[in-house]
């Protein structure tokens, strides 16, 4: 059993959404940049299934596990005094049924310490976070481009654009709602639906991609230091270049031990 949950709870959240403060989430898979994501006084800290893109190198998120996410939701939580902690629930992990959902979601809070999950869909996945929330999970929502099921035969990016888009996502929304969300995800959606949906919403957004209306925003760490490549998504504002810094430095070091200057006569242990 790991420890308690952090101070940021999901009834801080709903005081921001009421009192119009901003809620800032990002990204972090393990102790060190989630005690650095911290230390910046974010209010969430989000283990993500993105997990497997960015740390693990695979083309789709679909192949994380509940083990996976545990094992990085603990290092985030070690790291992590203030932020609530959210872990993702990977795919399969609650689509099969509602005990499933609770036995994995109950797993990982109780052995990583976290103070929620999060769990992409809408109302398809209603009767999960209903289950969730009675066994005392609190549960995040996750709508529009729902990563998991893109790579499989579900909504991707770019679609439901059209008019209709939003009597849908409204629905999902309300269906997620009902069931007992204490937030939700907006993902990649068009800023104008992102803001009518976050009007009509009881619980705080959370948008990514999806404009500055939202209650709040999420950005993936490492796209927003710059340590992803050079091809960020043009929803992601580079805060930083660390990708270009990490390069530079290693190849300073290479260079030096090559030419013989590292280590000089400061490196070395004295007798
Ligand atoms: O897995 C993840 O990192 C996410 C964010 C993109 C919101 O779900």
């Amino acid at each position: 059993m790991a420890e308690t949950a952090n101070p940021v709870t999901a009834r801080d959240f709903a005081r921001r959404k009421k009192a119009g403060e901003p809620i800032v989430m990002i990204t972090a898979y393990d102790a060190l940049f989630a005690s650095l994501a911290d230390a910046a006084r974010v209010d969430a800290i989000l283990v993500g299934d993105s997990l497997q893109t960015v740390l693990a190198g695979e083309e789709t998120t679909l192949g994380a596990t509940v083990d996976q996410m545990i094992y990085h939701g603990r290092m985030v939580r070690r790291g992590t005094e203030r932020a609530m902690v959210v872990v993702d629930m990977p795919f399969l992990s609650y689509q099969v049924s509602p005990t499933d959902a609770v036995r994995n979601g109950g797993r990982i809070l109780k052995e990583t310490g976290a103070g929620a999950v999060k769990l992409e869909g809408g109302a398809a996945v209603a009767p999960a976070v209903e289950a969730l929330a009675t066994a005392g999970v609190p549960v995040m929502g996750h709508l529009r481009y729902t990563h998991q099921s893109a790579s499989g035969s579900g909504a991707g990016r770019g679609r439901d654009r059209g008019r209709g888009a939003f009597e849908t996502l409204i629905r999902e929304l309300k269906a997620l709602e009902n069931a007992g969300v204490f937030a939700v995800v907006l993902a990649m959606m068009p800023a104008v639906i992102a803001r009518r949906l976050t009007e009509a919403a009881s619980v705080p957004t959370i948008g990514i991609g999806s404009g500055p209306r939202c209650d709040g925003q999420v950005l993936m760490i490492h796209e927003m230091l710059g340590l992803d490549g050079d091809d960020a998504p043009p929803h992601v504002k580079r805060y930083a270049e660390l990708g270009d810094e990490v390069r530079e430095a290693v190849a300073g070091y290479a260079e030096e031990v090559r030419r013989g200057e590292f280590p000089g006569p400061e490196h070395v242990q004295k007798v």
